[in-house]
């Protein structure tokens, strides 16, 4: 049975858990994903990034250490649409490039994806009088722009490589 959601520390609590869901997801897709990229500049981002996500799962723990509760028990099913999305690009039979383009766009879907709920959640923490948590998802948020705007410089890399 679900939880009652009364208040919007009852909301928040629950985004995090989605958020965590979200980030364990993706500590199991981003091997994959770094296997699939073709370009090792691509590789390489996948798997700094699965470092950076394996950060953030621990920066959603000690908010919720600091609450005394479990981030565990819900199932972000966005991230599964996204990770499900991505794996059918890896299933193509594409051509290098096109695989490199295909797998960027995905992980930049996941990346909006999480700065919006990262976003909505750090806002909320401020709202609701969680410094710390505040500062913690902050510091996610951010890893997670920069990650964004990395996928974009490669991308931009890869076509003017193309064009020449
Ligand atoms: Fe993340």
């Amino acid at each position: 049975m679900a939880a009652k959601m009364q208040t919007l520390e009852d909301l928040y609590m629950d985004l995090l858990k989605d958020l965590y869901s979200a980030e364990k997801q993706l500590v199991k897709a981003l091997p994959k994903m770094a296997k699939a990229a073709q370009a090792s500049d691509l590789q390489r981002a996948f798997q700094e990034h699965l470092k950076q996500t394996e950060g953030q799962v621990e920066r959603i723990e000690r908010i919720f250490s600091d609450l005394d509760g479990s981030p565990r028990g819900k199932k972000c099913v966005g991230m599964e649409g996204l990770i499900e999305e991505g794996s059918e690009i890896m299933q193509e039979d594409a051509e290098p490039e096109v695989m490199d383009a295909g797998l960027i766009a995905a992980a930049q879907k996941v990346e909006h994806y999480e700065i919006a709920g990262y976003g909505t959640a750090r806002a909320w923490a401020e709202q609701l009088g969680h410094r710390d948590a505040a500062r913690l998802l902050q510091q996610t948020l951010e890893e997670e722009s920069m990650a964004n705007e990395k996928l974009t410089r490669i991308a931009e890399s890869h076509v003017n490589m193309e064009a020449r």
